[in-house]
């Protein structure tokens, strides 16, 4: 296992938690590029031989208008030059002026229990989803951990159907189809099973079957582009890599996709992301910042290189930290999305509010991503705070 992830990203976006001003609401630093609903925050992946960066808004508190996003093409060569670290932003172009081919809301760490008000918390984010005034999504992507926690190993069947419950009556909130990938906690860890919860349920099948999943990892199609949703814990209960038949899998599923077609995967731990270097300076060790293998894909390198070969890969969505960043590599943006729980419906998780991403897919590939507070109250609950 890597234990250590060197990140050559290139580049790296996001706002500091410690150089953000507090939301005037909550009194929460929010995450990076955090908007509110009206807000845009637009970035664009390279075309085949183009690349749109879009200017981070990087300073905006949620309760700002609207800036106008920039961009500009990059051309391939010059994403080189934008690898040795440096962020070219300029010109006027709107990608949110063009028809969008697929509307999506990106949840994940859901994270539902009885406690804490969860069901309720939920039932907010569902509002919120579909309250906006000029926008709705075709579908919701779920990029795992939807339930509290049913791998640990006291958790009786019991314990997990009524978790399982909760979600189902909170999905009676959402007006279009959910796909999901699993997150390590959604994993069941098979005590005590019950009729209604056989022992055959045990591992991933309970929360394939409840999430109405056609395996634990598949693909499918939706308004032009092609979605791939991976398993982390495909070697479960190890995490944090795909197994060699998963990773076959991806490659066939990427050589069979039209290369004109742009393909977003989802997957729960983020196969590149900065979060977690920055992490609670958990990783700190010496004089090295090490990233362990079940924050982050410690397949990264195998991943991304065959990624290489497909420059239909335009965006990577996961979860799992609980913490947003954006990066780009190699012309493929990773996002890691937060937590619609924020820190397990305790409070901001090192300053980033419960939260989901507002998400525009355009046909040439190009997208917008937002990440959208919307609003759940921390009351308070200090969540994860880093002391420095
Ligand atoms: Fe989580
Ligand atoms: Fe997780």
């Amino acid at each position: 296992m890597v234990w250590g992830v060197l990140l050559l990203a290139a580049l790296v976006t996001g706002r500091s938690p410690t150089t953000g001003g507090p939301d005037a609401t909550t009194g929460w630093v929010g995450p990076p590029g955090l908007h509110s609903s009206r807000g845009q925050d637009a970035r664009g992946p390279r075309k085949r031989h183009t690349v749109m960066i879009k200017q981070p808004a990087l300073q905006t508190p949620p309760q700002r208008e609207p800036i106008m996003d920039t961009s500009t093409p990059v051309t391939r060569r010059d994403l080189f030059t934008l690898a040795a670290g440096s962020l070219v932003v300029a010109g006027t172009a709107q990608a949110s002026d063009r028809k969008p081919a697929v509307r999506t809301a990106h949840i994940t760490d859901v994270h539902i229990m009885k406690g804490m008000e969860a069901p309720k918390g939920v039932g907010k984010m569902f509002e919120h989803i579909f309250g906006h005034k000029d926008w709705s999504p075709d579908v919701i992507l779920n990029t795992g951990d939807t339930v509290m926690s049913i791998d640990g190993p006291n958790v009786t069947a019991a314990a997990a159907a009524e978790q399982v419950g909760l979600w189902k009556d909170a999905v009676k909130a959402c007006k279009v189809p959910i796909r999901s990938c699993l997150g390590n906690h959604d994993y069941w860890s098979g005590k005590e099973p019950t009729r209604d919860v056989p022992a055959e349920m045990k591992g991933p099948a309970l929360m394939v079957k409840e999430l109405g999943m056609p395996d634990r990892h598949y693909s499918f199609d939706q308004g032009g582009w092609h979605f791939i949703a991976l398993d982390s814990m495909s070697d479960w209960p190890k995490y944090g890599y795909l197994t060699k038949d998963h990773f076959d899998w991806l490659k066939a599923d990427l050589a069979k996709t039209p290369k004109e077609t742009p393909i977003c995967v989802l997957s729960h731990l983020p196969i590149l992301s900065v979060t977690g270097l920055a992490y609670g300076g958990e990783c700190r060790k010496g004089n090295d910042n090490l990233v362990p293998g079940v924050w982050i894909h410690a397949d990264c390198w195998a991943i991304t290189e065959l990624f290489r070969q497909h420059p239909n890969v335009k965006l990577c969505l996961s979860g799992h930290m609980h913490t947003c960043d954006r990066c780009e590599y190699r012309g493929v943006w990773y996002i890691c999305g937060g937590a619609a729980s924020g820190s397990w419906w305790n409070g901001s998780e090192y300053g980033f509010p419960p939260l989901y991403g507002k998400v525009d897919l355009f046909a040439d590939g190009t997208f917008n991503y937002e990440f959208i507070d919307y609003g759940w109250p921390v009351r308070g609950w200090k969540g994860k705070e880093l002391k420095v």
